[in-house]
């Protein structure tokens, strides 16, 4: 298990932490757990504010390819794969490699790049419905703090039976307080959050040996 920035390529989103902070209620919250038109497509306030495909995530691919060594034939899970542009980015950078995705939003999954439809499946990152070491590689990016503690844990198990451990995971986290205020006052869906060695521990509960990064904005 290391600590690996494999989105070092992808570029910095625009925040601003002060609106959201103004504007965040119970509502908005409830709204953004949905994981529906609001949180991807509408105002910035209830999520991303409109994802569409920029091919962002190309250079991210890249990295993910050459990181764990992936070769065509090869089969990738994204976890929490939203509209499924990074599965599009891995395929188009590396032919021949099979990806899949899962997620819960069916808004998402409904919007996904039309080559790659057929490879997304609905579902929960705590409950893959998968047989042992099914993947070569098994990557969740942004996802598994929208998960409770338990369930959180259980996700991170479900990667590991998945994977054998070859496998990258990267969760919201802070190094210190200030950071801890400005991801609470921006966070509208995370359901655990916490500091590296909490997320170590949630790690070595689950017997995750995969690498990891954390998202720490400000
Ligand atoms: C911040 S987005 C990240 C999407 C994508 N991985 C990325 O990095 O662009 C969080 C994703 O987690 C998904 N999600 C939330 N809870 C989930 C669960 N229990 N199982 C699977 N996906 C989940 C949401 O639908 C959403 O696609």
């Amino acid at each position: 298990m290391q600590q690996a920035d494999l989105l070092r390529a992808l570029p910095k989103a625009r925040r601003n932490i002060e609106a959201r902070a103004v504007a965040k209620d119970p509502a908005i919250i409830a709204v953004a757990k949905q994981y529906g038109e609001m949180y991807w497509d509408g105002p910035r306030e209830y999520g991303y504010g409109g994802y569409r495909y920029d091919g962002r995530w190309r250079p991210v691919a890249r990295d993910l390819i050459s990181h764990f060594a992936l070769k065509p034939g090869m089969r990738v899970l994204d976890v929490g794969c939203g509209k499924g542009f990074l599965i599009k980015d891995l395929m188009l950078e590396l032919p021949g490699l099979e990806v899949f995705g899962i997620d819960i939003s069916l808004y998402a999954l409904r919007r996904c790049p039309e080559d790659i439809t057929g490879r997304l499946l609905f579902g929960s990152a705590d409950s893959l419905p998968f047989p042992d070491g099914a993947f070569d590689c098994v990557l969740s990016l942004n996802t598994i703090h929208n998960l409770a503690r338990p369930r959180a844990v259980r996700a991170m198990a479900e990667i590991q039976r998945l994977s054998g451990g070859r496998a990258f995971v990267q969760v919201d986290s802070y190094l210190t307080p200030a950071q801890r205020e400005t991801f609470e006052s921006w966070v509208l869906t995370a359901e655990f959050h916490d500091y590296p060695d909490g997320w170590l521990q949630v790690f070595t509960e689950a017997g995750y040996r995969g690498d990891y990064d954390w998202t720490i904005i400000g």
